[in-house]
């Protein structure tokens, strides 16, 4: 039995998280949960964001299932989702976006894969007030963290028969920090000749993402534009509510939808669980239970298709537990 470890998070967090989990262990798979409160009611209640038992048992199972948790804005406890993925190291952020037939948008043959850096930048929250009317922030960039997302992001398109890998940066303004990623992205692209190599200064690239997706293949960039340029790809497939995300590193997985904790629909019953549960299926792809994880995507879809239970973020009256039966159905 492998043992993943699961945090509910907050907000929409539990919610979504309750669905996951029943459509998992609907299928009797050799996975055993632990879970885990974690967030800022946790924080209320014993001056923890995240119990000494959670962090225990993500160091052992090594595998982590996690919900959105809250951070407050401009005040209060450094993001939960920067100190988890800092401290396992978790450095490459993936985020495939790939239309959903049933799911239309201008765009119906969407295929991309936003590899992220996902521990530097200017995430690493170094922010020096010079005066009350001046504040610096540094912004980080390494050769060791650039190479090996650049690396995890051409050994994923070797590995997956996808032919391009653009470098996403701005160099023409940072010419010494993402000069340094770009320099490195043209070093290790000689390590894969089969792959077609460009890059793309980011306000350039926005552009052509809402414009030409199809045009582009795997992505690869610094933190902050990895942040953004995800939501964006999110956007040509059907939004947030269907983007996935994998944070892997060399020895820890965690598993998360992209989304927030959405506090204006919290506790409404309301929220769309489909981007946990495709986070949950990359976490199947990851423990070699890919049979597993290609039923779920199947009834998932087969559930957008028929269109008649879906939540509200997809224009329907479903609740999420509606969603979550409809998907059941499609899997027995
Ligand atoms: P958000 O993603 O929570 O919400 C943005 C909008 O999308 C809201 O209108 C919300 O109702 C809607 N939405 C999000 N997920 C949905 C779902 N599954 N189904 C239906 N509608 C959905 O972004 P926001 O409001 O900026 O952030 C709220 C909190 O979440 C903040 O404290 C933020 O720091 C945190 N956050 C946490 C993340 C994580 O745990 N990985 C990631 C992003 C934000």
């Amino acid at each position: 039995m492998k043992k993943i470890t699961v945090f509910r998070g907050d907000g929409i967090g539990p919610e979504i998280m309750e669905s996951v989990l029943k459509i998992l262990k609907f299928l009797t798979l050799p996975l055993e949960f632990e879970e885990f409160d974690v967030g800022e009611a946790e924080y209320k209640r014993n001056g923890k964001l995240i119990p000494d038992a959670a962090y225990a048992s993500f160091d052992k199972n090594k595998v982590l299932l996690k919900a959105p948790i809250t951070t407050p804005i401009g005040k209060g406890f450094r993001s939960l989702n920067v100190t988890l993925r800092k401290r396992y190291d978790l450095y490459a952020n993936i985020r495939p976006a790939r239309s959903i037939p049933a799911i239309k948008t201008p765009f119906p043959d969407v295929d991309l894969v936003t590899f992220r850096e996902n521990t530097e930048d200017l995430y690493c929250g170094i922010e020096e007030v010079i005066d009350e009317n001046t504040v610096h922030a540094t912004k980080i960039i390494t050769r060791k963290a650039s190479e090996r997302i650049i690396r995890r992001a051409f050994a994923y398109a070797l590995l997956n028969g996808r032919k391009q890998v653009t470098c996403v940066h701005k160099a023409n303004i940072m010419k010494q920090s993402d000069g340094l990623f770009l320099s490195c992205f043209y070093e290790i692209a000689k390590e894969f000749p089969t792959i077609q190599v460009n890059d793309k200064i980011i306000d350039a690239m926005c552009m052509e993402l809402v414009m030409h997706p199809q045009r582009y293949d795997v992505l690869v960039m610094p933190n902050l534009y990895g942040d953004i340029i995800s939501d964006l790809t999110s956007g040509l497939i059907g939004g947030l509510g269907v983007l996935p995300s994998s944070n892997l590193g060399d020895e820890y997985a965690m598993f998360e939808a992209v989304h927030g904790s959405a506090p204006d629909i919290a506790g409404k019953h309301i929220a769309n669980p489909s981007s946990l549960l495709l986070s949950a299926c990359m976490m199947l792809d990851y423990l070699h239970e890919e049979t597993a994880a290609k039923r779920i995507r199947q009834a998932l879809f087969r559930v957008f298709e028929d269109g008649t239970t879906l939540t509200p973020d997809l224009h329907g009256q479903a609740t999420t537990e509606e969603f979550c039966e409809a998907i059941l159905t499609y899997l027995k």
